[in-house]
């Protein structure tokens, strides 16, 4: 029988992650990714300590104030707080939406050296299944296209935008046949010496792709969030952008490319310091304009200073909820175009 997917219901979760002042905290580390981060501070990385950190977090007050959703690790959405109450329950009742990455990381894509596809479709629809059972609302696919140093272009190739675009569309059409709100994330990286012009480049052919396999595999506009980068120059890139600049050319660039069906776009942090993917944020819906709704989906921009604060301790506890709670309220006025550098020296 052909199972009927409720896509009413998909674009009310879809458009309560992107409400106004809200936005979403990616706490979705892998295993490998979450051990550097807890190297940083010079501790182990347990589960225990996992859990401690992450309850931490979502035990913040009113996190839900700013906090939409919180995309988790599979393990995070299969644990216990320490009062036995699952981590799933303790996010619903602060009134986020409980999220799941679901691909599987990254592989060498063959014949085109330096770049990546990334996997995780196999089972993924009997996998999502069993994710909606515990509780999850939402999933996260990233898609990782590196720009060529040096001036190299044949980074990205045609290939590699081409299959994990493919692969963008199959996980997002499972996701909502499995009535799961899909993240589509294609993540250009900032790592590179290009300047914002060529990130624009290299942005616009990925997002022109994703669209159009999201078009051929059928996947509902409605029913999905966007997860894109900003439009910035690449971090080894001698000549910085300023703030206005990468919010014009942002802006432009998804106007160009997310047709005006999608509820919201939230944006990956990708390495910006804290300060700056607040400001991106902020003086883009400052201009505004657009026909979707712009918001955060921070990891590093959002953890940084609470897993500094917390230190691995958790007497730190309350000093890393603050934090914590600081970056989130900062985001949530720039998600309203609302945030002042004057506020953050207040803090
Ligand atoms: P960053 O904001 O640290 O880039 O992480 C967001 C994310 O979920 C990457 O997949």
């Amino acid at each position: 029988m052909e199972r009927v997917v409720d896509l009413q219901a998909l674009n009310q979760v879809a458009c309560k992650m992107v409400e106004p002042g809200r936005g979403i905290l990616a706490a979705d580390e892998s295993s490998g990714t979450i051990k550097k981060r807890f190297d940083s501070i010079k501790i182990e990385s347990t589960a225990d300590k996992r859990r401690d950190y992450r309850e931490m977090l979502f035990r913040t007050p009113k996190f839900g104030e700013h906090i939409s959703g919180v995309i988790l690790y599979e393990e995070t959405l299969r644990q216990n707080a320490v009062d036995g109450t699952p981590l799933v329950k303790v996010i619903e009742a602060a009134g986020a939406v409980p999220g799941i990455k679901v691909d599987k990381g990254t592989k060498p894509l063959p014949f085109c050296p330096d770049e990546v596809i990334t996997e995780g479709l196999d089972g993924l629809g009997e996998r999502l299944k069993e994710f909606y059972e515990i509780g999850a609302r939402f999933a996260k696919w990233r898609a990782v296209i590196d720009i060529g140093r040096g001036g190299n272009r044949a980074i990205p190739s045609y290939a590699c935008v081409m299959a994990n675009a493919h692969a963008l569309a199959r996980y997002a059409a499972l996701c909502q046949e499995n009535q799961i709100v899909p993240i589509v994330e294609p993540e250009v990286l900032m790592d590179g010496d290009h300047n914002i012009d060529r990130c624009y480049q290299a942005t616009e052919l990925v997002l022109k792709m994703v669209f159009e396999q999201l078009y051929l595999q059928r996947v509902a506009l409605e029913g999905m969030v966007l997860k894109p980068n900003m439009v910035i120059a690449g971090k080894k890139c001698s000549k910085q952008a300023g703030v206005e600049e990468a919010a014009e050319k942002t802006l432009k660039c998804l106007k160009a490319c997310v047709p005006a069906l999608v509820p919201g776009i939230a944006f990956l942090s990708g390495g910006q310091s804290d300060e700056e993917a607040t400001a991106h944020l902020n003086a883009m819906n400052a201009i505004g304009g657009g026909p979707w709704r712009l918001t955060f989906s921070y990891g590093r921009a959002l953890q940084a200073a609470p897993l500094k604060a917390w230190g691995g301790n958790n007497a730190n506890n309350g000093k890393a909820q603050a934090a914590f709670g600081h970056r989130a309220r900062m985001n949530g006025l720039a998600s309203v175009g609302k945030w002042q550098q004057a506020l953050e020296k207040a803090a």
